[in-house]
Protein backbone atom coordinates (compact mmCIF):
# COMPACT_ATOMS: atom_id res chain seq x y z
CA UNK A 1 0.00 0.00 0.00
CA UNK A 2 1.28 3.75 -0.53
CA UNK A 3 1.28 5.43 2.79
CA UNK A 4 2.34 8.88 3.64
CA UNK A 5 3.73 9.58 6.86
CA UNK A 6 4.16 13.33 7.84
CA UNK A 7 6.55 13.76 10.72
CA UNK A 8 7.91 10.35 9.39
CA UNK A 9 11.51 11.58 11.15
CA UNK A 10 9.98 12.41 14.35
CA UNK A 11 9.61 10.24 18.01
CA UNK A 12 7.05 8.53 16.96
CA UNK A 13 7.12 8.62 12.88
CA UNK A 14 10.63 6.89 12.43
CA UNK A 15 9.70 3.88 14.03
CA UNK A 16 6.66 3.69 12.02
CA UNK A 17 8.45 4.44 9.09
CA UNK A 18 10.62 1.61 10.02
CA UNK A 19 8.07 -0.90 10.69
CA UNK A 20 5.61 -0.11 7.44
CA UNK A 21 8.81 -0.83 5.16
CA UNK A 22 9.16 -4.01 6.93
CA UNK A 23 5.19 -4.87 6.17
CA UNK A 24 6.29 -4.08 2.55
CA UNK A 25 4.56 -0.94 2.18
CA UNK A 26 5.32 1.78 -0.10
CA UNK A 27 6.51 4.51 2.47
CA UNK A 28 6.03 8.23 1.33
CA UNK A 29 7.36 10.91 4.27
CA UNK A 30 7.14 14.50 4.39
CA UNK A 31 9.15 15.93 7.33
CA UNK A 32 11.33 19.45 7.69
CA UNK A 33 13.66 16.92 9.44
CA UNK A 34 14.15 19.22 12.31
CA UNK A 35 15.50 16.95 14.90
CA UNK A 36 16.48 13.90 13.16
CA UNK A 37 16.51 12.20 9.65
CA UNK A 38 15.97 8.29 8.64
CA UNK A 39 18.34 8.54 5.90
CA UNK A 40 20.79 9.36 8.83
CA UNK A 41 20.08 5.88 9.95
CA UNK A 42 20.80 4.33 6.61
CA UNK A 43 16.99 4.34 6.12
CA UNK A 44 16.66 3.80 2.22
CA UNK A 45 13.75 3.15 0.24
CA UNK A 46 11.54 6.00 1.44
CA UNK A 47 9.92 8.04 -1.19
CA UNK A 48 10.42 11.83 -0.15
CA UNK A 49 7.56 14.07 -1.90
CA UNK A 50 8.60 17.65 -0.48
CA UNK A 51 9.75 18.18 3.15
CA UNK A 52 7.49 20.73 4.44
CA UNK A 53 3.82 19.76 4.25
CA UNK A 54 2.91 23.01 3.28
CA UNK A 55 4.21 22.07 -0.27
CA UNK A 56 2.56 18.53 -0.98
CA UNK A 57 0.68 19.08 -3.78
CA UNK A 58 -2.58 17.19 -4.80
CA UNK A 59 -0.59 15.30 -8.11
CA UNK A 60 1.78 13.99 -5.39
CA UNK A 61 -0.69 12.67 -2.87
CA UNK A 62 -2.75 11.13 -5.49
CA UNK A 63 -1.20 7.83 -5.41
CA UNK A 64 -1.33 7.72 -1.92
CA UNK A 65 -3.91 5.46 0.13
CA UNK A 66 -3.70 6.00 3.60
CA UNK A 67 -2.22 9.23 5.57
CA UNK A 68 -0.96 8.83 8.78
CA UNK A 69 -0.53 12.77 9.82
CA UNK A 70 2.27 13.22 12.76
CA UNK A 71 3.49 16.41 11.35
CA UNK A 72 3.23 19.15 14.37
CA UNK A 73 4.92 21.58 17.04
CA UNK A 74 4.48 18.91 19.54
CA UNK A 75 4.32 20.06 22.43
CA UNK A 76 3.09 23.00 25.19
CA UNK A 77 6.73 25.01 25.40
CA UNK A 78 7.46 24.64 21.83
CA UNK A 79 4.35 25.19 20.55
CA UNK A 80 4.87 28.92 22.84
CA UNK A 81 7.91 29.64 21.25
CA UNK A 82 6.23 31.11 17.82
CA UNK A 83 2.92 30.45 18.67
CA UNK A 84 2.26 31.82 14.31
CA UNK A 85 4.33 28.91 13.36
CA UNK A 86 2.28 26.53 15.68
CA UNK A 87 -0.69 28.00 14.18
CA UNK A 88 0.24 27.68 11.10
CA UNK A 89 1.82 23.96 11.13
CA UNK A 90 -0.98 22.08 13.58
CA UNK A 91 -4.46 23.77 12.16
CA UNK A 92 -3.51 26.04 9.10
CA UNK A 93 -1.41 23.00 6.96
CA UNK A 94 -3.99 20.53 8.14
CA UNK A 95 -6.73 22.03 6.59
CA UNK A 96 -4.55 22.05 3.51
CA UNK A 97 -3.55 18.70 3.61
CA UNK A 98 -7.00 16.96 4.05
CA UNK A 99 -8.68 19.41 1.54
CA UNK A 100 -5.71 18.71 -0.83
CA UNK A 101 -6.22 14.95 -0.25
CA UNK A 102 -9.70 14.75 -0.44
CA UNK A 103 -8.80 16.44 -4.19
CA UNK A 104 -6.37 13.61 -4.57
CA UNK A 105 -9.26 10.42 -3.87
CA UNK A 106 -7.05 9.75 -0.80
CA UNK A 107 -9.63 7.29 0.50
CA UNK A 108 -8.72 7.66 4.60
CA UNK A 109 -6.84 10.35 6.82
CA UNK A 110 -5.21 9.44 10.43
CA UNK A 111 -4.49 12.42 12.83
CA UNK A 112 -2.56 12.55 15.72
CA UNK A 113 -4.30 14.71 17.81
CA UNK A 114 -3.35 14.89 21.79
CA UNK A 115 -5.10 13.30 24.94
CA UNK A 116 -4.93 16.88 26.31
CA UNK A 117 -7.57 18.87 24.43
CA UNK A 118 -10.05 17.82 27.60
CA UNK A 119 -7.76 20.02 29.74
CA UNK A 120 -8.03 19.02 33.23
CA UNK A 121 -10.19 16.94 34.47
CA UNK A 122 -11.82 15.75 37.55
CA UNK A 123 -14.03 12.69 36.04
CA UNK A 124 -12.54 8.52 36.86
CA UNK A 125 -13.87 8.28 32.89
CA UNK A 126 -12.55 10.67 30.47
CA UNK A 127 -14.46 9.93 27.68
CA UNK A 128 -14.46 11.10 23.66
CA UNK A 129 -17.88 12.31 24.66
CA UNK A 130 -16.65 15.02 27.45
CA UNK A 131 -16.36 18.83 26.81
CA UNK A 132 -12.94 20.03 25.34
CA UNK A 133 -11.15 22.37 27.51
CA UNK A 134 -7.86 22.86 26.20
CA UNK A 135 -5.07 25.32 28.01
CA UNK A 136 -2.73 26.13 25.62
CA UNK A 137 -1.64 27.01 21.95
CA UNK A 138 -0.66 22.99 21.82
CA UNK A 139 -4.01 22.07 23.01
CA UNK A 140 -5.58 24.10 21.20
CA UNK A 141 -4.70 24.26 18.18
CA UNK A 142 -5.11 20.57 18.44
CA UNK A 143 -8.88 20.75 19.25
CA UNK A 144 -9.32 23.12 15.90
CA UNK A 145 -7.68 20.57 13.94
CA UNK A 146 -9.98 18.28 14.72
CA UNK A 147 -12.81 20.00 13.89
CA UNK A 148 -11.22 20.88 10.40
CA UNK A 149 -10.97 17.58 9.82
CA UNK A 150 -14.73 16.78 11.08
CA UNK A 151 -16.07 19.14 8.68
CA UNK A 152 -14.59 16.54 5.49
CA UNK A 153 -15.09 13.53 7.14
CA UNK A 154 -18.56 12.53 4.05
CA UNK A 155 -15.84 13.46 2.00
CA UNK A 156 -12.95 10.46 3.36
CA UNK A 157 -12.56 8.00 5.75
CA UNK A 158 -11.35 9.87 9.05
CA UNK A 159 -9.64 8.53 11.97
CA UNK A 160 -8.74 10.88 14.96
CA UNK A 161 -6.62 9.62 17.74
CA UNK A 162 -6.33 11.09 21.36
CA UNK A 163 -2.97 9.82 22.45
CA UNK A 164 -1.81 9.70 25.94
CA UNK A 165 2.31 10.84 26.60
CA UNK A 166 4.31 8.20 24.75
CA UNK A 167 6.67 7.04 26.65
CA UNK A 168 9.93 4.41 25.23
CA UNK A 169 13.26 4.89 22.93
CA UNK A 170 13.23 5.69 19.51
CA UNK A 171 16.15 6.83 17.23
CA UNK A 172 14.78 10.74 17.31
CA UNK A 173 14.84 10.46 21.12
CA UNK A 174 12.71 12.62 23.07
CA UNK A 175 13.62 13.08 27.21
CA UNK A 176 10.74 15.96 27.17
CA UNK A 177 8.12 13.37 28.16
CA UNK A 178 7.33 12.51 31.50
CA UNK A 179 8.35 8.77 31.96
CA UNK A 180 11.56 9.86 29.71
CA UNK A 181 12.35 12.63 31.35
CA UNK A 182 12.22 11.42 35.00
CA UNK A 183 13.84 7.80 34.27
CA UNK A 184 17.05 9.75 32.83
CA UNK A 185 17.20 12.14 35.47
CA UNK A 186 16.66 9.28 38.15
CA UNK A 187 19.68 7.73 36.33
CA UNK A 188 21.67 11.15 36.62
CA UNK A 189 20.39 12.35 39.93
CA UNK A 190 20.24 9.34 41.33
CA UNK A 191 17.08 10.55 43.44
CA UNK A 192 13.44 11.18 41.64
CA UNK A 193 11.92 14.15 42.80
CA UNK A 194 8.28 13.79 43.61
CA UNK A 195 5.78 16.91 43.71
CA UNK A 196 3.04 15.38 45.74
CA UNK A 197 2.11 11.94 44.53
CA UNK A 198 -1.60 11.11 44.14
CA UNK A 199 -1.69 13.07 40.45
CA UNK A 200 -2.98 10.98 37.99
CA UNK A 201 -1.29 10.99 34.30
CA UNK A 202 -2.43 8.45 31.52
CA UNK A 203 0.51 6.67 29.17
CA UNK A 204 1.00 4.88 25.98
CA UNK A 205 4.25 2.47 24.90
CA UNK A 206 5.61 3.79 21.75
CA UNK A 207 5.49 0.18 20.55
CA UNK A 208 1.66 0.48 20.95
CA UNK A 209 1.87 3.60 19.44
CA UNK A 210 3.01 1.90 16.68
CA UNK A 211 0.81 -0.84 17.12
CA UNK A 212 -2.50 1.06 16.95
CA UNK A 213 -1.24 2.99 13.46
CA UNK A 214 -0.72 -0.28 11.93
CA UNK A 215 -4.06 -1.69 13.11
CA UNK A 216 -6.01 1.29 11.91
CA UNK A 217 -3.84 0.81 8.32
CA UNK A 218 -4.54 -2.80 8.42
CA UNK A 219 -8.49 -1.61 9.15
CA UNK A 220 -9.89 1.16 8.65
CA UNK A 221 -13.15 0.82 8.54
CA UNK A 222 -12.95 -0.49 12.69
CA UNK A 223 -11.37 2.74 13.67
CA UNK A 224 -13.85 5.37 12.13
CA UNK A 225 -14.26 8.32 14.18
CA UNK A 226 -11.95 9.84 17.22
CA UNK A 227 -10.62 7.32 19.64
CA UNK A 228 -8.40 7.98 23.08
CA UNK A 229 -5.06 6.19 23.12
CA UNK A 230 -3.57 5.53 26.83
CA UNK A 231 -3.86 2.84 28.54
CA UNK A 232 -2.08 3.26 31.86
CA UNK A 233 -3.31 5.98 34.00
CA UNK A 234 -0.73 5.80 36.93
CA UNK A 235 -0.34 8.82 39.77
CA UNK A 236 3.12 10.09 40.34
CA UNK A 237 3.71 7.63 43.05
CA UNK A 238 3.07 4.79 41.30
CA UNK A 239 5.56 6.10 38.49
CA UNK A 240 8.44 7.16 40.62
CA UNK A 241 7.77 3.79 42.46
CA UNK A 242 8.13 2.14 39.00
CA UNK A 243 11.33 4.10 38.11
CA UNK A 244 13.28 3.39 41.55
CA UNK A 245 12.83 0.11 41.00
CA UNK A 246 14.36 0.17 37.49
CA UNK A 247 17.35 2.80 38.39
CA UNK A 248 17.68 2.35 41.74
CA UNK A 249 17.03 5.52 42.48
CA UNK A 250 15.76 7.26 45.76
CA UNK A 251 12.42 9.36 45.69
CA UNK A 252 12.33 12.75 47.62
CA UNK A 253 8.75 13.92 48.42
CA UNK A 254 8.03 17.34 48.35
CA UNK A 255 4.34 19.11 48.84
CA UNK A 256 2.40 20.09 45.95
CA UNK A 257 0.19 22.89 45.37
CA UNK A 258 -1.58 21.50 42.05
CA UNK A 259 -2.82 18.63 42.42
CA UNK A 260 -5.11 18.37 39.57
CA UNK A 261 -5.50 15.12 37.57
CA UNK A 262 -5.74 13.83 34.04
CA UNK A 263 -7.03 10.35 33.01
CA UNK A 264 -7.78 8.85 29.36
CA UNK A 265 -10.44 5.77 29.24
CA UNK A 266 -9.52 4.19 26.19
CA UNK A 267 -12.81 1.94 26.21
CA UNK A 268 -13.73 2.52 22.94
CA UNK A 269 -10.53 1.97 21.45
CA UNK A 270 -10.76 -1.47 23.31
CA UNK A 271 -14.11 -1.99 21.93
CA UNK A 272 -12.75 -1.61 18.24
CA UNK A 273 -10.52 -4.48 18.83
CA UNK A 274 -7.11 -3.29 19.75
CA UNK A 275 -5.06 -4.78 22.11
CA UNK A 276 -2.31 -3.06 24.13
CA UNK A 277 0.44 -5.23 24.48
CA UNK A 278 2.97 -3.12 26.02
CA UNK A 279 3.43 -1.27 29.85
CA UNK A 280 5.31 1.88 30.88
CA UNK A 281 7.24 -0.64 33.45
CA UNK A 282 9.09 -2.01 30.26
CA UNK A 283 9.75 1.75 28.70
CA UNK A 284 11.42 2.62 31.85
CA UNK A 285 13.56 -0.72 31.55
CA UNK A 286 14.15 0.05 28.21
CA UNK A 287 15.10 3.67 28.70
CA UNK A 288 17.64 2.46 32.09
CA UNK A 289 19.53 -0.44 29.97
CA UNK A 290 19.70 2.07 27.06
CA UNK A 291 21.57 4.51 28.98
CA UNK A 292 23.41 1.76 30.40
CA UNK A 293 24.94 0.28 27.59
CA UNK A 294 25.28 3.49 25.91
CA UNK A 295 22.73 3.38 23.44
CA UNK A 296 21.28 6.09 24.56
CA UNK A 297 22.69 9.76 25.04
CA UNK A 298 21.37 12.76 26.57
CA UNK A 299 21.96 15.34 23.64
CA UNK A 300 20.48 18.53 22.82
CA UNK A 301 18.34 17.08 20.17
CA UNK A 302 15.96 15.46 23.13
CA UNK A 303 14.92 18.61 24.28
CA UNK A 304 12.42 19.44 21.36
CA UNK A 305 12.17 23.08 23.20
CA UNK A 306 15.85 23.86 23.78
CA UNK A 307 16.57 22.19 19.97
CA UNK A 308 13.76 24.14 18.43
CA UNK A 309 15.07 28.09 19.99
CA UNK A 310 18.49 27.14 18.07
CA UNK A 311 16.43 26.11 15.09
CA UNK A 312 14.70 29.28 14.95
CA UNK A 313 17.08 31.28 16.19
CA UNK A 314 16.42 32.19 18.92
N1 LIG B 1 4.96 12.17 21.88
C1 LIG B 1 3.84 12.22 22.59
O1 LIG B 1 3.80 11.94 23.80
C2 LIG B 1 2.55 12.61 21.90
C3 LIG B 1 1.35 12.52 22.63
C4 LIG B 1 0.16 12.91 22.01
C5 LIG B 1 0.16 13.34 20.69
N2 LIG B 1 1.35 13.40 20.00
C6 LIG B 1 1.32 13.86 18.60
O2 LIG B 1 1.93 12.88 17.77
C7 LIG B 1 2.61 13.52 16.69
C8 LIG B 1 4.07 13.09 16.65
O3 LIG B 1 4.68 13.44 17.89
P1 LIG B 1 6.23 13.22 18.16
O4 LIG B 1 6.38 13.00 19.62
O5 LIG B 1 6.78 12.23 17.20
O6 LIG B 1 6.79 14.69 17.84
P2 LIG B 1 8.16 15.15 17.16
O7 LIG B 1 8.30 16.59 17.49
O8 LIG B 1 9.27 14.23 17.51
O9 LIG B 1 7.86 14.96 15.60
C9 LIG B 1 7.16 15.91 14.84
C10 LIG B 1 7.85 15.98 13.48
O10 LIG B 1 7.13 16.92 12.67
C11 LIG B 1 8.09 17.58 11.85
N3 LIG B 1 7.52 18.84 11.37
C12 LIG B 1 7.22 19.95 12.06
N4 LIG B 1 6.69 20.88 11.23
C13 LIG B 1 6.62 20.32 9.99
C14 LIG B 1 6.18 20.77 8.72
N5 LIG B 1 5.68 21.99 8.52
N6 LIG B 1 6.28 19.92 7.67
C15 LIG B 1 6.81 18.69 7.82
N7 LIG B 1 7.26 18.22 9.01
C16 LIG B 1 7.16 19.02 10.08
C17 LIG B 1 9.32 17.74 12.74
O11 LIG B 1 10.49 17.89 11.97
C18 LIG B 1 9.29 16.44 13.54
O12 LIG B 1 10.14 15.47 12.95
C19 LIG B 1 2.45 15.04 16.91
O13 LIG B 1 1.36 15.49 16.13
C20 LIG B 1 2.13 15.14 18.39
O14 LIG B 1 1.39 16.30 18.67
C21 LIG B 1 2.54 13.04 20.57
Amino acid sequence: MNILVTGSDGYIGNGLVRKLLAEGHTVHCVDKKIFYNLESDGVSGIVRPCDDIKDITVEQLRPIQHIIHLAAISNDPAAELDARLTWETNVLYTLQLIDRAVKAGVPQFTFASSGSVYGLKDEDRVTEDLELVPLTDYNKSKMCAERILLSYRDKIGLTIIRPATVCGISARQRLDVVVNILTSQALKNKTIKLFGGDQVRPHIHMSDMHGLYLAIIKNPKAYQGIFNAGFENLTNKELANLIAKSTGAAIVTTTSNDNRSYRLCSDRLLAAGFVPQHSVDEAVNDITNAFKNGSLKDGPETQSVQWLKSYYGK
